[in-house]
């Protein structure tokens, strides 16, 4: 599958092309679904009222995931700022607009195929596709008619905003990362980032130092924050091994098909236990409030004094200072994420109309709701079914950890033949994040959630163009001296001391 080096130190891709449009799968084929493993019927899977009843016991408006006001007060160790950059993420890799909320389980009758037809409209790399489009040519509404390959930004109310057209709405990449301020100043640090990058460089070659930068960041600093250090060690260790070894030319190399999260032509795949389930964990960390830059020390998430609710123009005054959010100086700390664990605040659960449309029922209105619904609609295996598939390969995970709900507040307020089908088959989002919650006490994801989230993130990196995959262009003098092959580094003017983080891109705009 993979390319034998094409040139000194450089490896081609194996298959991936960046800003292609790819398709959902599954980390793991022919597995029950959970709709199916909480069916009394063999072969049949619960029906869709039955899955939404269970949905909004869980989390429904009042269900056990609505955390109301309160859950703004758990803090996890985590930067505040990294919720929105997982956000920005997710925006990069995954979306659906395919499946129906209130649809059948695709997979209930056995059958893995639905969901492998289902078109992921962003690719599953992290190439950057909710900055760049489709690139000058294809995109061209998201730069500079100069031909010089600047992003726009700003506009005639606020400078410090993203480009908008005469009736509010971002021209960016992905219109969700206009979604709230934070994501979209997020985007608006990418494009100035990129625009940096210009200066004495072609197109090309500032994208991709800006990707290279990016990805970096997300494998070495993000994810290193958000997961169970055993599982990151484990996974971090395998993925090193394979790039290694793909560079000595053992071009088909992925230890044990760890990072083999590809379809049958090599490209990256979307996994839904990844889109519908691990990666959502980012809903769980957002918190009510947040703090936007010193004479607005605290706000609303959706703030209706300045009409934020969503897909709506930056205020002048609601420009993000990102000190407050990222550690960009040791001397002021920043706030942090919610803890991360089985609950969502009240801005979640009750989400308002520029983001789910003015006829949303209450349930609907809840993130956790949708989430949970997705789930069964993609046919996600139950926790416990993941967790024994994922144990198989090695990854450092206890399939029998018991997550014991019975202390959850309002656990007891579910029917008890439902509740008794739920602790044997736990829907994969509620379990992933009462798995956070229990054992690692809130600080980031537990050891299955790390697993999926870094099997599919590594996936990427490895069946990519990364800065892990493609050293640099070496001459061949070069190329004797270091054997070869030369590992891409962050620019030196961009990193601080030590690695590479979210909070040096920040820096360096600033600095700028
Ligand atoms: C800040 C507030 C956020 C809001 C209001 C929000 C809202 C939403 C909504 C409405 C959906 C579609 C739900 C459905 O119908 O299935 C969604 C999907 C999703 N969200 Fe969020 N989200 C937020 C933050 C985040 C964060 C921080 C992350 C990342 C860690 C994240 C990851 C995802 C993912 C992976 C999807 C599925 C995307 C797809 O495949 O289509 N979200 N979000």
């Amino acid at each position: 599958m993979i390319q034998k080096p094409s040139m000194h130190g450089t490896t081609k891709a194996r298959g991936c092309a960046h800003a292609g449009l790819g398709r959902f799968g599954y980390l793991f084929e022919g597995l029950q679904s959970w709709g199916a493993a909480m069916s009394d019927v063999p072969g049949e899977s619960i029906s869709p009222d039955e899955a939404a009843r269970i949905a909004a016991l869980l989390g429904g408006a009042g269900g056990v995931m609505d955390g109301g006001v309160a859950a703004n007060h758990c803090a996890s160790c985590v930067p505040a700022g990294y919720t929105f950059f997982a956000q920005f993420v997710d925006h990069d890799v995954t979306l659906d607009v395919t499946t129906q909320l209130h649809g059948p389980d695709l997979r209930g009758a056995g059958d893995d195929e639905p969901v492998k037809h289902l078109p992921n409209l962003r690719s599953a790399s992290l190439d950057l596709d909710c900055v760049y489009g489709f690139g000058p040519e294809a995109s061209p509404h998201l730069y500079s008619t100069d031909g010089t390959g600047v992003m726009l930004t700003g506009n005639a109310h606020n400078p410090d905003d993203l480009a908008r057209n005469h009736q509010g709405r971002a021209l960016i990449g992905d219109p969700r990362n206009d979604e709230n301020i934070y994501v979209a100043q997020m985007q608006l640090m990418w494009l100035r980032f990129h625009n940096r990058m210009l200066a004495g460089r072609s197109f090309e070659e500032a994208q991709r130092q800006v990707r290279f930068h990016y990805q970096y960041i997300v494998w070495n600093d993000f994810l290193k924050r958000i997961c169970d250090p055993a599982v990151y060690s484990h996974l971090n260790d395998a993925l090193l091994d394979a790039a290694a070894r793909i560079d000595d030319g053992d071009t088909d190399y992925d230890p044990k098909g760890l990072f083999d999260v590809t379809d049958h032509h090599g490209r990256p795949l979307m996994p839904v236990e990844f889109s519908v389930a691990a990666y959502r964990f980012g809903h769980v960390t957002v918190r009510s409030n947040y703090p936007v830059n010193t004479a607005l020390p605290v706000i609303e998430l959706f703030d209706e004094r300045f009409s934020t609710e969503g897909f709506s123009p930056v205020p002048t005054e609601l420009v993000v200072d990102w000190h407050y959010l990222l550690p960009v100086d040791p001397a002021r700390p920043p706030v942090l994420t919610k803890a991360f664990d089985h609950l969502l605040v009240d801005e979640l659960i009750r989400m308002p109309n520029p983001i789910v449309g003015k006829r949303a029922t209450d349930h609907e209105r809840s993130l956790a709701f949708r989430n949970l619904l997705r789930g069964y609609v993609v046919g996600l295996p139950s926790g416990q079914n993941l967790a024994d598939a994922m144990a198989t390969l090695g990854v450092p995970i206890d399939p029998t950890q018991n997550l014991d709900f019975s202390d959850i507040p309002g656990w007891h307020r579910i029917d008890a033949p439902t509740r008794g089908k739920l602790e044997q088959h736990t829907p994969l989002f509620f379990y992933l994040m009462r798995e956070a919650g229990k054992v690692a006490g809130g600080q980031h994801l537990g050891p299955l959630g790390s697993a999926i989230v870094l099997r599919t993130f590594g996936s990427m990196l490895l069946n990519c163009r990364s800065y892990l995959t493609e050293a640099g262009k070496l001459t061949d003098d070069e190329a004797g001296r270091c054997g070869g092959h030369v590992p891409w580094q962050p620019l030196p003017e961009i990193k601080g001391e030590g690695v590479l983080e979210l909070a040096d891109i920040a820096r360096y705009l600033l600095l700028g």
